[in-house]
């Protein structure tokens, strides 16, 4: 029997297919038809401290034939009170009968909303609130005058530490399951730095994400001789199938540098089950998928996760177990 079920982090997707932070996520009343599909779990819109609304418009872009799409969303989202709130949590999950995660995403604008945003999910857990992972988004690629953290390795390690600091990760275990969305590296020494940062502090990363958004691509359009893109001089993270080929890479250079304690999620270009087979076998624990759930809501991970199985199902693989970080090399 083929079953993508799968454990990241000690916390337990129904499949290990399930949705990116961005996308169809800001919202409960979106994310409780992710919760209703095939998707091993729930991950809410990269929160802010306070509710915003984003760069102004028009902010995304789509090729014709869905090879490419293109954001400069600029972080809209309701607060981070909003995606930590009870109610929130319930609407979005229901009854929610195979117990799938609800897992929160932060981006804050500086380390100190980072650090508050953590802290108020740990005091929302205690509380009562069911929230299983919390992953930091150390790549947004859309803010005017902010950096990608990711590709700054010296703010990054001072991230890490501060983090690392909090009563949240001062136990003998994290109070939630946290995991990192990495930017994607193009240079093995960039991949390195990373990874050294990312293992130093193993004992609170249970995984790492690779690819957000190839920043800063241009998409132009040619009847207005403009860029399609209006905030940051049109600048925008690039996604979709394109990226898909970028993702491999990093999810494969990630599990080869990154101590086995932290799993590596892959997500950039999912869009059907082969694609998600082809990160599994680069190492992947579990998979993500951004763009195309935008493009074709959230009955894309039953066609995805349907398409998997068939795959798995054809070469004789019963869980992704059997075939993760098994890609052969030339000999
Ligand atoms: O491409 C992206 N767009 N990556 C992010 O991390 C955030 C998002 C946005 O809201 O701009």
């Amino acid at each position: 029997m083929v079953d993508l079920a799968t454990d990241l982090g000690g916390v337990k997707l129904t499949s290990c297919v399930y949705n990116a932070s961005g996308p169809r996520t800001g919202a409960s009343a979106a994310m409780a038809k992710i919760a209703s599909s095939a998707a091993g779990g729930v991950l809410a819109k990269s929160a802010t401290v306070s509710p915003q609304k984003g760069n102004d418009l028009p902010r995304v872009w789509h090729e014709e034939d869905g090879a490419a799409s293109m954001n400069s969303e600029g972080l809209p989202n309701s607060g981070i009170d909003y995606y930590t709130d009870a109610k929130t949590i319930s609407d979005t999950m229901g009854e929610n009968p195979l117990g799938k995660p609800y897992m929160v995403s932060i981006s804050g604008k500086t380390l100190a909303d980072n650090l508050e945003m953590l802290k108020k999910i740990s005091s929302a857990i205690e509380g009562g609130a069911k929230i299983s992972a919390v992953e930091l988004n150390l790549a947004c690629p859309n803010i005017p005058g902010k950096p990608t953290i990711g590709y700054d390795f010296e703010q990054m390690e001072d991230v890490m530490s501060q983090v690392s600091s909090l009563p949240c990760f001062s136990g003998p275990k994290p109070q939630f399951m946290f995991g990192l969305k990495m930017p994607p590296y193009f240079d093995r020494p960039h991949f390195e730095m990373a990874a050294a940062i990312l293992n130093k502090y193993k004992s609170i990363v249970s995984y790492s994400a690779s690819i957000n958004t190839i920043g800063n691509a241009l998409a132009i359009d040619i009847h207005a001789e403009m860029p399609a893109i209006r905030a940051k001089g049109g600048f925008a993270g690039l996604s979709g199938k394109a990226v898909k080929y970028t993702a491999l890479a990093n999810v494969k250079q990630m599990r080869e540098l990154l101590d086995p304690s932290i799993a590596v999620v892959g997500v950039g270009g999912v869009s059907t089950g082969e694609d998600a087979f082809e990160l599994i076998l680069c190492g992947a624990q579990a998979v993500q998928v951004g763009t195309c759930h935008w493009n074709e809501g959230p009955k894309c991970f039953d066609r995805i996760c349907g398409e998997l199985k068939d795959v798995m199902r054809r070469k004789g693989y019963d869980s992704p177990d059997d075939f993760r970080g098994k890609l052969k090399e030339w000999s």
